[in-house]
Order: structure tokens, then C-alpha cells, then sequence
């Protein structure tokens, strides 16, 4: 049996192994895949030995999306841009890194929303490792602009300056929004995880505008309620991205992809 699994600290409420399990069930594929709670210190020693058990591949969560990418024998394009790994595939003497969350956000955003960025006005809101890893995929999809927003100036400028040769990146903080609008505005900072969200001025978001916070659950509840209060025509939670970065993992490790609908219908399920 493949073995794989998610690595993280904490780890015990990761979403990953029943959707990975849904997946497998899906597409006939036998695999198992666990959680496994592992400290930052021991990280090493644990990607040696969960490689020579062996396991196939794995998922990597917070804190360790970063550090992860020290220790891969080799990173792939998209996980440099983005700074961070989420996907370990296994080579015979290590692990390759890649990462999924940007293609996942972009899914569920174009295909599943059915919300297009070429030619919009985006605002990115944050400027930590979260919001980092959007940007050359959003860039990518050709917005008319990428403003990058943050409460501490220097992260955006420092991001604009690195990313600006593949697009129209503009550093911004969240107070300067004033009097500008924007097709799409998506929360990638961590305020939700402490309840709140950043204070921003009204009326930043355009006629028809969408919004999006990575976050989901409780933490996605104060920025979600602040778009559906400035009048947002969709107000979406990143439940669909990670079931997105999710199928796109799969993929990479199996060959096939998973249809990614039932298995966030079945997570959008209250438990009984
Ligand atoms: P992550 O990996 O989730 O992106 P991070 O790298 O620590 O975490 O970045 C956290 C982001 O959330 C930063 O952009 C941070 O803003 P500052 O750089 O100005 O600190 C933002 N953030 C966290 N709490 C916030 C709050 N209460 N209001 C506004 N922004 C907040």
C-alpha cells in the first residue's frame, strides 16, 4: 500500500486525510494517508524517516511550509517564487518540493467561482508567507493591477520589488486604500485567526466585486461578514482552495485527477 501523508505542528484537525481518503475512494486508487504531528525541531530527522519507511509523499502545513524547503533535494519553480513547499513527492534519495496552493487558489477561484482576473483590479490583502505565494499565479492571469496591502509598509514594497518583473504590482498599505476600488479583494492575512480583520477604509470594493479570504471556518467569519457588509457580490471562504491544492497534490502523486465538488459539498456538510 502507497503511503502519504501531512506533516504539521498542530496537525490533529487537518482536513487533508479525509479529502485525500475521498479522493482515493473516487478514483479506485488504494493508498493510506495520516496525519503526523511532528515538532519544528525534529523535522529533519522526521522527513529521513518517514522517506526510508517509505512513504510516497506528503503534505506539508504551518510551521513548517518554509524550513520544509531547506531539507528537499530539489524545489521546483513555482515553490521558489512562492518561498514555501506544500507538496513532497519522493525521489530515491530524498524528497522534491513543490507547491499547490497558488494553482488551488486560482481553480477555485476561475472554475469553480467562475471569477476571471485578467484585466481586474486585485487587492491582496497581507504581506506574509500566505499572501507571498499568490502572487506570480495571480500575476499570471494578467490583472489590469495587483495592488499588495499591508499594515507594515516594507513587506509590500520589498514583495513589489521582487515580483515586478512579471506584472503590474503596486506596494500599497491599507489605509492609503482610500478612494480606490477593486474588482477582487482577498484576505491573506492571519487577523481572522485572532477574530478580527484588517482595518480598512469603506468602499473598496467596486460595483460587482468579489472577495476572498484563504482562511475558512471561524477565522474566514469576520472578513466574510465585512465583504457581505460593503456590498460584495460573492463572498468566498478557502475551503475550495484547499480542496483545490489538495487535488492538485494528488495529481502530481497518482497520475490522476479527483473531482474536487463532492468532496467540498461533503466538507460544507454540517456534522450531524
Ligand atoms: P501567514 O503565513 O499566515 O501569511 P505571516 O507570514 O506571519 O503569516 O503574515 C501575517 C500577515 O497578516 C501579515 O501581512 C500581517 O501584517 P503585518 O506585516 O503588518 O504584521 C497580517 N496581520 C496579522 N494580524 C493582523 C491584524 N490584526 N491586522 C492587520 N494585519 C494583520
Amino acid at each position: 500500500l502507497d503511503r502519504y501523508a501531512v506533516i504539521g505542528h498542530p496537525v490533529a484537525h487537518s482536513k487533508s486525510p479525509f479529502i485525500h481518503a475521498a479522493f482515493a475512494r473516487q478514483t479506485g486508487q488504494k493508498l493510506s494517508y495520516d496525519a503526523v504531528e511532528v515538532l519544528p525541531e525534529l523535522l529533519a530527522d522526521v522527513l529521513a524517516q518517514l522517506h526510508a519507511e517509505p512513504y510516497q509523499g506528503l503534505n506539508v502545513t504551518l510551521p513548517h511550509k518554509l524550513a520544509v524547503a531547506a531539507l528537499c533535494e530539489s524545489v521546483s519553480e513555482r515553490a521558489k517564487l512562492a518561498g514555501a513547499v506544500n507538496t513532497l513527492v519522493r525521489t530515491a534519495s530524498g524528497w522534491a518540493g513543490d507547491n499547490t496552493d497558488g494553482v488551488g487558489f486560482i481553480r477555485d477561484l476561475t472554475v469553480n467561482l467562475g471569477v476571471a482576473l485578467a484585466g481586474k483590479r486585485v487587492l491582496l490583502l497581507g504581506a506574509g508567507g500566505a499572501a507571498r505565494g499568490l502572487i506570480a499565479p495571480i500575476l499570471a492571469e494578467r490583472p489590469a493591477e495587483l495592488a499588495v496591502s499591508n499594515r507594515n509598509p516594507w513587506k509590500p514594497e520589498e514583495l513589489a520589488e521582487q515580483f515586478k518583473a512579471l506584472g503590474p504590482i503596486v506596494p500599497r498599505t491599507h489605509l492609503s486604500l482610500k478612494g480606490d476600488r477593486y474588482d477582487l479583494v482577498i484576505n491573506a492575512t492571519s487577523a481572522g485567526h485572532a477574530g478580527t480583520l484588517p482595518r480598512l477604509p469603506g468602499q473598496i470594493v467596486a460595483e460587482g466585486g468579489v472577495c476572498y479570504d484563504l482562511s475558512y471556518g471561524t477565522a474566514a467569519e469576520p472578513f466574510c461578514a465585512w465583504a457581505r457588509a460593503q456590498g460584495a457580490v460573492l463572498s468566498a471562504d478557502g475551503l475550495g482552495m484547499l480542496v483545490e491544492q489538495a487535488a492538485a497534490a494528488f495529481e502530481i502523486w497518482r497520475g490522476v485527477r479527483p473531482e474536487t465538488a463532492p468532496v467540498l459539498a461533503a466538507l460544507r456538510t454540517p456534522e450531524p
